[in-house]
């Protein structure tokens, strides 16, 4: 790193501790606390993550580091701090949980703060810079790494909060793409260490959207991909809440579906399968999907169960994916 980095990062580590002791060792600190124990973080997760909460109090963070010697403007380019209109410094993190994000080797490299009360946007991140780029980084990979390695599984969920959530209930081996969704890279990235990604997003539409999305980047690096469900209004972190670890163990992340098993319940949405039309609509999608996959072996048994589903012939089913097969290559 050059000596402006050398120095961002300096800031970053004097930073999250001290955001870290303000969590609890300050009046509006508290209030985060507080808020942090009634979504249900432990202590013992808020020490292991160096959750922290940034003051609302104006000067505060800009004194700290000019205390320490850092400069202003260095602050600034480093998206620590913001000025005012009238020229005044401030930290941009103000009244936000803080989240420090830790690059692969533990060093932090950003943060991730939430609002406690109903500031937009919901989740402000470090920006974009040399020291920090989110579509390479995964965030908790780190500390999940061993555990990533030991099961060759890798658990992607949408954010922070669901790592977090998900290491409480020693889940262990999770990670996140940070505000932006998996990039090509994240996959590749993921590909050097194991074979498995399990894909755990919020139940929503949205979180459903971004399944399907990351599995066809997963494929593109030959990942073997299972899906975990969610009920449509529970993110991971919710589940965690409100059923508690042993469920969210046994009924979300060991009872994972397959890759096609979540396509086909995906791609069921858009169509309406009383009607004739429609289900033939649908199965030629399923058809397409199934010729996309890498193994004989499952491409019948996906077939095999297509034709039972609907009542049609195999062979006819299996002339059909002949058809496409030779339109792909
Ligand atoms: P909680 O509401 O704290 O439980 O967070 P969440 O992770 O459930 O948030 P949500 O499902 O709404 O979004 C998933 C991820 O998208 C978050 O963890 C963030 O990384 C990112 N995200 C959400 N809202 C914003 C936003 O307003 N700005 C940015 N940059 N990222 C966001
Ligand atoms: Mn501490
Ligand atoms: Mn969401
Ligand atoms: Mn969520
Ligand atoms: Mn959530």
């Amino acid at each position: 790193p050059n000596s402006e980095e050398q120095a961002t990062l300096e800031a970053y580590q004097w930073l999250s501790k001290l955001y870290h002791h303000l969590l609890g060792h300050s009046k509006d600190g508290k209030k985060a606390l507080a808020y942090l124990h009634e979504r249900g973080f432990s202590d013992e997760v808020i020490e292991r993550f160096q959750i922290g909460y940034s003051p609302t109090s104006k000067g505060f963070v800009t004194q700290f580091l000019e205390n320490k010697g850092f400069h202003k403007q260095v602050m600034a380019n480093a998206g620590i701090l913001t000025t005012s209109d009238d020229g005044e410094y401030f930290d941009r993190f103000q009244g936000r949980v803080i989240f420090p994000i830790r690059n692969h080797i533990g060093k932090t490299i950003g943060f991730n703060g939430r609002t406690i009360s109903d500031q937009e946007p919901k989740y402000l991140n470090s920006p974009e810079s040399s020291l920090f780029r989110k579509s390479k980084l995964l965030y908790n990979f780190d500390i999940a790494r061993s555990e990533i390695r030991k099961k060759g599984e890798v658990i992607l969920f949408e954010g922070s909060a669901d790592v977090i959530a998900a290491h409480q209930a020693e889940v262990l081996n999770g990670v996140a793409s940070l505000g932006t969704s998996l990039t090509e890279t994240h996959a590749s990235l993921l590909r050097r260490y194991v074979d498995t990604v399990l894909i755990c997003y919020d139940g929503d539409n949205a979180g459903q959207n971004a399944t399907y999305k990351a599995i066809k980047l997963l494929r593109k690096v030959g990942c073997t991909i299972k899906v975990a469900s969610l009920p449509p209004n529970y993110d991971p972190d919710q589940f965690i809440q409100e059923y508690g670890k042993e469920k969210f163990q046994s009924q979300v992340i060991e009872a994972a579906d397959t890759e096609m098993t979540f396509i086909k319940r995906y791609l069921k949405k858009d169509f309406n399968l009383n009607l004739e039309g429609d289900r033939l609509q649908y199965v030629e999608k399923v058809i397409e999907e199934i010729a996309i996959l890498n193994s004989t072996i499952e491409r019948d048994h996906y077939l095999r169960e297509l034709a039972e589903e609907f009542k049609l012939s195999y062979e006819a089913l299996s002339q059909e994916l002949m058809s496409r097969m030779r339109n792909v290559t």
